[in-house]
């Protein structure tokens, strides 16, 4: 192999799986109108007739709203319901929740392939492991909870042993949105926003954060990130959603393979905080540049596997660009930067992004412990997530990527999603 050198998107090794990988300019992806702050962001499509065809649903975009309970204080949630073509995905105001999302497999059998829990109260115990939840202000871990940025040191709350994790111990994923509806005839979508005030978690400046979800009739379901300040601060969003292709509730995931375009991932210590180094991934578990199976090596006896109790890491994705934010200058491109597939139901997930980072989490810490939608009990594994983010712990690691924002910028990062079978 060429060390770390990465392929042109053209070559044809560059995904050396099924599918050449793919990089467009982002503004393709993004239907007319869901650019927020754009004028053409239309009124609310809420087109709620009943689905024509077996389940199929190939008539008009809708996004539709019901109430669905309180969050803890009383603030009253609501559930989106966001349908096009062959996908519907429901959306909770309380986390930016994905609670279920349903897509057919390669038999037409429609399934809920995300991991959930029925009610909010399960999305606001402490026990919820940030099912389909929005992540901010910062993804992932933060040594010991402290930063500095110019000159100033600021302390965190933590919330993972000696680290602070997901954006402290009342982040993003606690918190209710304010929605709007985006879609159009062609698109279901929906705009969340929340204003994090100066200090919010111990963060500085006050962070205004716009996510819109579209779905498209391909089968996609786009995420994307904006986010501006008042005050140097640092940022890391992401999306937390657990897959499992072969159906919510039905088992684990170490069938599924995996592949990621990286020739590298950055190692962790005992607390999961990366070391600094950005190692190879050739000869090592971590090595998913071809599709394996995820099962194959979760149990070999490595010191990073045993760190993490399986999967729990970030990869180094290989990309075009430099994955620098390059803002609103609309020059981020969307890199293919990994494909999951399930050999027994056929569908197949494929991540895009803008971001230079994939945690790759394989579910360990379900514990049998968590009844979900179906019903049915989490144990280990019984779900995987794929975060697309800037790497853990940049804000201590000058080495890596800056997460900094400043006044007068805007934070920019799209992860999509998408659905074969
Ligand atoms: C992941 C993180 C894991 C674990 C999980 C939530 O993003 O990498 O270490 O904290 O979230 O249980």
């Amino acid at each position: 192999m060429p060390g770390r050198v990465p392929l042109p998107s053209s070559h044809p090794a560059a995904m050396a799986g099924r599918r050449r990988r793919r990089s467009w300019p982002l503004v393709a992806a993004l239907s007319t109108g869901l650019l927020v702050g754009s004028a053409a962001a239309p009124a609310a499509a809420t087109d709620d007739r009943p689905d024509r065809g077996g389940g199929h649903h190939r008539g008009q975009a809708s996004t539709t709203v019901e109430p669905f309970g309180t969050a803890p204080d009383g603030t009253p949630v609501e559930r989106w319901t966001l349908r096009n073509g062959d996908m519907t995905v429901r959306v909770l105001t309380y986390g930016g929740v994905i609670q279920t999302l349903e897509v057919p497999d390669a038999h037409g059998q429609v399934e809920n392939v995300v991991l959930g829990f029925p009610d909010v109260a399960g999305y606001a115990s402490d026990a919820d492991p940030y099912f389909g939840s929005l992540i901010g202000r910062y993804g992932n871990r933060i040594a010991g909870g402290e930063f500095e940025l110019d000159g100033e040191r600021y302390q965190l709350p933590l919330n993972d042993g000696p680290n602070t994790l997901h954006g402290g111990p009342e982040g993003f994923d606690d918190r209710v949105w304010t929605a709007t509806p985006v879609g159009d005839r062609r698109t279901a979508a929906l705009q969340l926003q929340l204003v994090s005030p100066d200090g919010d978690q111990g963060f500085p400046g006050t962070l205004t954060t716009t996510v819109t979800y579209s779905v498209d009739r391909q089968e996609r379901l786009t995420v994307h990130y904006e986010a501006s300040t008042d005050a140097p601060t640092v940022v890391n969003l992401t999306q937390h959603t657990y897959w499992n292709l072969g159906g919510e509730g039905s088992g684990t995931i170490y069938d599924h393979e995996l592949e990621i375009d990286a020739d590298a991932y950055t190692p962790v210590d005992e607390t999961l905080i990366p070391t600094g180094e950005i190692a190879p991934v050739e000869g090592t578990p971590f090595d998913f540049r071809d599709p394996t199976a995820i099962g194959a090596r979760i149990r070999v006896a490595d010191q990073q596997l045993l760190y993490g109790q399986g999967y729990d890491h970030n990869w180094v994705l290989n990309r075009d660009d430099d994955g620098a934010r390059e803002g609103s200058d609309g020059e981020d491109e969307l890199e293919e930067a990994a494909e999951l597939h399930d050999p027994e139901s056929g569908r197949t997930l494929t991540v895009s992004t803008t971001e230079p980072g994939l945690q790759f989490y394989s579910g360990n810490f379900l514990d049998g412990t968590l009844v979900g939608t179906g019903g049915s009990v989490y144990r280990q594994s019984d779900g995987l997530a794929l975060e697309t983010q800037h790497f853990p712990d940049s804000p201590n690691q000058p080495g890596f990527p800056s997460t900094e924002l400043r006044p007068g910028e805007v934070y920019e990062s799209t992860t999509v999603f998408e659905l074969d079978n």
